[in-house]
């Protein structure tokens, strides 16, 4: 027996690894994260499986449906929004399995941060302005954030943010960004990401909170960046004409000439 964790993506149904429904389609036992995973997803559970929502459930309730389903000696596909690395829960359900000695398998599902971008049309990392994405938060009811993790320790990086879990205080993120992004700084708040309802929002680091409009709570993701408003960014080399590389050697000197003709 085998509890499969499966990131179920960030709402759309067809933004699943084929993975990710096979594996769905072969588990009798499906427990999903129905604050977030769409049930239509669960229409790839075979007929009959035991489908359980676990968005009212503590960690010992998740843990009785898992043990009982080994005693049946069925698995069970695990199901959590976006992917499993980030803010899913995941580890603490693990670390139980292995006091049990219950074995785990871990696939990867699209990240909300990732489907807002698509939504966007945007390129996070562009070239000379940045070139790095943070994935963050702000502290909740649940959970407080440790002392060093804070948004003007990563606003002074200037990397581009994503900013999860935080809708709720977008006015005290604008501010706490504002001295190191400036007020004119790009943010987009992508609501419901790639949801049939989907909406996005576009502004400064100054106007954004006012015209947040009202409905528009929990499942949003903030992006801050210059990257969001650039269109004054460089191309990359990886393309540029005379970049030497090995699928693209410039001469017949180039070190990767060797490599071409191997290739070949
Ligand atoms: C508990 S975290 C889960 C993150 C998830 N594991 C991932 O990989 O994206 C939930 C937060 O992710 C963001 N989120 C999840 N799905 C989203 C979506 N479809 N559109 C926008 N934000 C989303 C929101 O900030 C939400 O508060």
């Amino acid at each position: 027996m085998t509890v499969h964790f499966i990131g179920a993506g960030p709402g759309a149904p067809d933004l699943l690894t084929l993975r990710g429904r096979d594996i769905i389609a072969a588990c009798p036992v499906c427990l999903y994260a129905g604050s977030l995973v769409p049930e239509a997803v669960l229409s790839h559970c075979p007929p009959g499986a035991r489908i359980v929502n676990t968005a009212p459930l503590d960690l010992d309730a998740i843990m009785r449906e898992i043990t009982a389903a080994h005693d049946r000696g069925e698995d069970v596909a695990r199901l959590h929004s976006g992917d499993l690395s980030v803010w899913s829960a995941m580890g603490e359900q693990i670390r139980r399995l292995k006091a049990l000695g219950i074995r785990y398998t871990v696939t990867p599902g699209v990240p909300a941060f990732a489907a807002a971008a698509a939504a966007l049309g945007s390129e996070l990392t562009l070239p000379g302005v940045v070139q790095s994405v943070v994935l963050t938060r702000t502290p909740g009811r649940a959970s407080s954030m440790p002392d060093t993790e804070t948004l003007a320790a990563f606003g002074a990086t200037g990397a581009t943010l994503a900013i999860h879990l935080s809708i709720q205080n977008l006015g005290r993120v604008a501010a706490d960004l504002i001295p190191h992004y400036g007020e004119d700084c790009p943010v987009a708040v992508v609501w419901r990401a790639s949801w049939p309802d989907e909406r996005i929002l576009r502004g400064t680091l100054s106007t954004i909170e006012a015209s947040l409009p009202e409905g528009m709570t929990r499942t949003a993701l903030i992006l801050v960046g210059r990257a969001l408003g650039d269109t004054e960014f460089g191309e990359s080399r990886l393309y540029a004409p005379d970049y030497d590389r090995r699928y693209r050697p410039q001469s017949a000197d180039s070190p990767w000439a060797a490599w071409s003709e191997r290739d070949d």
